[in-house]
């Protein structure tokens, strides 16, 4: 791969327009967006409005003018994105959050199927919460096994299923109807953590009869640190459910102010708590981005983003851990080195951001929309010159920050 290869693929590229709608600070080449998305410049007027305006001077009037129906408005645009119906999301809360709400409530469907089944290695918070929910449901338990061992795992007892379909580590993506069917087929719920695929890959949770699903807005999505997430409950599945987490603003009649609970139909009960309006704009802000995105388009860019980068990763030695067939992947790249972490820090004074994932993980974001093909081809060099060179081994690079 040469500089005039990746300013070829520049020149044809049918998304590059998107590189300009996004800040991009002097001297950073961003490998990072899989993680926390970048800036959209339209995100920086709408927030400004938001405050000034909306907040400012309207005041509680703009609960009536837009803010109290953000969450069905926002899960709306991020439909498209992964195979679902308008009505089948809605932005709220964290993907930590809307996990718990989903893995209880599948939980209380059949009391005679009492275990959620996840992968060892998963995400943790997608453990840590699953752990928290069935503690909190009688009789229920949590089964986390080996990759290999999930098929053999499902049994009469399980009642959900529940996977990352693209690793945060390895970037690996499970076959999203194989494995919602081989969930069901044994007579369990199918769940999906869509946050390192959505707006990375083309999902489709409706063709896979997915029964599930949760996501992030701050990665891909680019709705700014903390963005809300998103949830989705399969139509078939909207009166069955029911949130654990009963709050006023998935009531019915919310300003009835009634003592009971009675749920709202559809994805509104699954609302708890006052929405995070200025999390929601600006999430709302990067996701008019993606409006009419052809997700083909970022398949085959994310692709060629990859091979540029995965070329320039063996040539420096490194061993990579994410599959070379795209079918079987994310829109990241992971590598091992013994030295990942001082590594990463060394690329990051170069002004390559990246990230280091324990133990030896050296991990970069090939986001679709915020990249070219030359700044990826750029990284490559850095990433060849630093091991070449072994600046990653300046003491400097050695301390460890709180967040890697
Ligand atoms: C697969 C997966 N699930 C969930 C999360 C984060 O969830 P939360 O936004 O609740 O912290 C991440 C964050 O990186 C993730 O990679």
């Amino acid at each position: 791969m040469t500089l005039a290869t990746a300013e070829a693929l520049d020149a044809v590229d049918p998304l590059a327009h998107y590189r300009g709608q996004f800040a991009q600070p002097e001297g950073v080449i961003y490998l990072d967006g899989n993680s926390l998305g970048q800036l959209p410049l339209a995100t920086v007027a709408a927030t400004h409005e938001l405050v000034t305006q909306a907040w400012g001077e309207r005041l509680i009037r703009s609960w009536n003018e837009g803010w109290i129906d953000a969450p069905q408005r926002v899960g709306a645009m991020v439909a498209p994105l992964i195979g679902a119906d308008a009505n089948e999301v809605i932005a709220a809360d964290s993907t930590s959050v809307n996990l718990y709400k989903l893995i209880v409530a599948a939980l209380r469907i059949d009391p005679s199927r009492n275990v959620v089944l996840s992968e060892a290695g998963n995400f943790p918070t997608d453990l840590h919460v699953a752990e928290g929910a069935v503690a909190a449901v009688p009789g229920a338990q949590l089964r986390v096994v080996e990759r290999g061992d999930l098929a053999g795992a499902l049994g009469d007892d399980t009642a959900l299923l529940m996977l990352t379909h693209v690793h945060y580590k390895t970037a690996e993506r499970f076959d999203m109807a194989t494995w919602t069917k081989a969930a069901q087929d044994a007579g369990a719920l199918m769940c999906w953590d869509l946050s390192h695929s959505v707006g990375a890959v083309a999902v489709e949770l409706n063709a896979a009869g997915a029964d599930m699903a949760v996501g992030c807005g701050y990665k891909y999505l680019n709705g700014g640190p903390g963005a809300p997430a998103f949830l989705y409950v399969a139509k078939r599945w909207q009166d069955r459910l029911h949130n654990p987490l009963s709050g006023w603003m998935g009531h019915a009649a919310p300003f009835e102010f009634a003592d009971g609970y009675e749920a709202a139909p559809g994805m509104k009960r699954w609302l708890t708590g006052t929405p995070s309006v200025l999390g929601l704009c600006a999430l709302e802000s990067g996701l008019a981005l993606w409006d009419g995105i052809d997700l083909s388009q970022i398949e085959a860019k994310s692709a060629a983003l990859w091979n540029i980068f995965h070329a320039a990763g063996i040539a420096a030695g490194l061993e990579c851990i994410t599959p070379t067939d795209p079918v079987e992947r994310g829109s990241h790249i992971s590598f091992r080195h013994p030295h990942a972490y001082e590594i990463v820090q060394a690329m990051i004074a170069r002004g390559v951001i990246g990230d280091f994932r324990d133990p030896d993980i050296l991990r970069f974001g090939l986001t679709p929309m915020t990249l070219s093909h030359v700044d990826v081809w750029r990284a490559g060099q850095i990433l060849g010159e630093i091991i070449e060179h072994g600046e990653w081994q300046k003491p400097q690079f050695a301390i460890r920050n709180a967040v890697t």
